[in-house]
């Protein structure tokens, strides 16, 4: 049974391909846009965006692929970036400002300043990151709506 507050809430999911630059930031742009329409908070759609927009940039350079899924509720919002590795071995030393394995061609476009997870837990209300070397890197984001 479902019961009134579930029948309110939205998921949306998106396949995020490896090292698919032409369409890289594509899902975070589609979230904002959904956030807008459902005429939730700048505040908030700015926090979602960003997180989305890193995790979704991460799963494209440094993963095998993945997928973002992003449910709301009334009064939060949470996210989902699950690769299909090759995982993370050192998750404390990945979490620090300015730690990057970026190749030289991914820094050229940009990226790889070491920025993104830091931010997305920044930016997240409730953050964790579960990871091991050989297997998927899982992150699972909360953003609230009603602080
Ligand atoms: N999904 C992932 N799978 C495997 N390794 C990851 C993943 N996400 C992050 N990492 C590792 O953690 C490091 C730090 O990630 P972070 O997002 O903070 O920085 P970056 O992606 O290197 O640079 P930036 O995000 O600033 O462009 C990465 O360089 C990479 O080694
Ligand atoms: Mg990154």
């Amino acid at each position: 049974m479902r019961n009134d507050e579930t029948i309110n809430n939205i998921k949306l999911e998106y396949d995020i391909l490896k090292d698919d630059f032409s369409r890289a930031g594509e899902a975070s742009s589609n979230i904002k846009k959904i956030l807008r329409q459902l005429g939730i908070d700048s505040t908030i759609i700015r926090k979602v965006a960003i997180v989305t927009y890193e995790a979704e940039m991460n799963i494209v350079i440094h993963s095998e692929g993945g997928r973002i899924t992003v449910e709301i509720y009334p009064t939060f919002v949470i996210i989902i970036a699950k690769d299909e590795g090759p995982g993370i071995e050192n998750i404390s030393l990945a979490m620090q400002e300015g730690f990057s394995t970026a190749s030289s061609k991914v820094r050229e476009l940009g990226f790889g300043a070491g920025m993104g997870l830091p931010n997305i837990e920044k930016h997240s209300d409730d953050f964790s990151i579960k990871s091991e070397k050989g297997s998927s890197t899982i992150l699972t984001i909360t953003i609230n709506i009603n602080e």
